[in-house]
Parts: structure tokens; sequence; C-alpha cells
């Protein structure tokens, strides 16, 4: 299957209460269906369900400058939410919206191959790495997954309400920056065996 296909089959997608709960589309991500690296938020936002494009709203030209400041554009990254369509007034996912979205994001990692891909927020976190642990506890570390490598960073929503998660923010992206430039120089290491999250000393 390509891409493309699984976005296809998603376009009507009815299988949880979103899909009568007032979403104008299912958002099914944007960028580079190639790419190493992928971003993963939590669901779309007002704009985003109008627009169809995840990360356009405030949160996403905080995301876009964050991305500029380490030398990624959105154009060679790819980015995609948890959840594929907006929940009602913007409330947090339930956890039975995750888990029935959850494979559709699995496959479509599993379809663009990404070396690294960084969580913005808890819930993009504790999905990946199936832990219910809080994003402040792991922010900013490497996790070696057995098909990627996960960074998790805090959410810029996160940071447009509580102004002072702003600098940990810009920190996370600054940590990111090392990953990336590490990424680029050090040699592969096989995989760790599956379903054994390995915390990576890069720092
Ligand atoms: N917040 C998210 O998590 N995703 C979006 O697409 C927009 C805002």
């Amino acid at each position: 299957m390509k891409l493309a296909d699984l976005h296809d089959s998603l376009r009507d997608c009815q299988a949880c209460r979103l899909a009568s709960s007032g979403r104008t589309q299912v958002v099914f991500g944007t960028g580079n269906p190639h790419a190493s690296i992928m971003f993963v938020g939590e669901a779309p936002g007002f704009h985003e369900d109008k627009q169809g494009v995840p990360f356009v709203g405030a949160a996403g030209k905080l995301l876009t400058g964050l991305l500029e400041s380490v030398g990624l554009s959105r154009e060679e990254i790819y980015i995609a939410n948890v959840i594929k369509c907006r929940p009602p007034n913007n409330r947090n996912p339930q956890p039975d919206e995750i888990e029935t979205c959850k494979p559709f994001l699995l496959q479509q990692i599993q379809l663009i191959n990404p070396k690294l891909v960084c969580s913005l927020g808890n819930f993009a976190m504790q999905t990946l790495l199936e832990k219910k642990i809080g994003i402040t506890k792991v922010r900013g570390q490497v996790f070696r997954l057995p098909e990627f490598i996960l960074f998790p960073l805090l959410h810029p929503a996160a940071a447009l309400h509580q102004g002072n998660l702003m600098t940990p923010l810009r920190e996370d992206f600054q940590k990111l920056k090392k990953v990336l430039d590490e990424m680029t120089t050090a040699p592969e290491t096989s995989p760790p065996a599956p379903n054994t999250p390995v915390q990576m000393d890069l720092f």
C-alpha cells in the first residue's frame, strides 16, 4: 500500500464518534511522503479542520518557526497527528479515540519509514512510547524504538498557553538540532529487540 492509498481509505472514516461530532474533514497529514523526519501532534484544531492540513493555526506558525530555527522546512519533513479528526471544542482526545486512530498513525509511520519521529506533547509521546508517563519527564530525551528513534518535545500549543514553557520548548528544539547532527555523522547501530524502548545517551 502507498501513503496515498491509506489517505484515500480514510477520507470518509467513520471509525469513531469524531466522524459525527462536527468535523469538516479528516486531516491526514502533510509533507514529504519519504521524509526521514516526521512530527506527530495531538489532533487537528479549528483551522486544521477547515483547511485539511495539520499545524496551520497559531501553534502551527510557532512550529514552522521552530523548525526553521533548526534548519528544517515543512516540505522536507512529514507532519501528522495521533487523531485525524478535530475533537469538538478542541477537547482532549479520549482514550478510545486514540486507540481507534493509532493503527492508522502506525501504518502511516510504517509507509513513510522515517528514521526519527518527533512527538509533540503528552498524547503523541504516550501513544508512541506506550507509557503513561508525563512529557516533562521525557522531553528532550532520545528513545530507540524497534522501527525508529523517538524524540519527545513539548507541544507548541502548550507554550502558547503557558508562556513559561516557551524557553523549555526552544531548548527541546536545540537538543533536536544536536540529535539531527548526531544522526548525520554517527554510524547506524543495529536496532534493539522488538518492543524494548531503549533510552539513548546522546548528550
Ligand atoms: N495541534 C496539534 O496537535 N495538531 C495540529 O494539527 C494543530 C494543533
